[in-house]
């Protein structure tokens, strides 16, 4: 069937993360979130799923416009 086949490498967002897993899926309690933290949207950061900057390399090599998801606690 269609599905059962794995899809081309060209077609993979991700590219080498976690890949002996099904799927990928990261937990974060947020009562445990500091001021501000940003989480990676590109799928090339080494510290993943925390953004290291790696976007900016990819954007370059790629024509690419990503970047992070920024979390940020409202100023009191
Ligand atoms: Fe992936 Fe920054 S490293 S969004």
């Amino acid at each position: 069937a269609f599905r059962s086949k794995p899809p081309p490498k060209d077609s993979c967002v991700n590219l080498k993360i976690q890949k002996e897993s099904s799927k990928v899926v990261n937990m974060v309690d947020i009562e445990e979130l500091g001021d501000k933290v940003s989480y990676c949207r590109c799928w090339r950061s080494k510290k993943f799923p925390i953004c290291d900057g790696s976007h900016n390399k990819h954007n370059e090599e790629t024509g690419d416009n990503v970047g992070p998801l920024v979390l940020k606690r409202k100023e009191p």
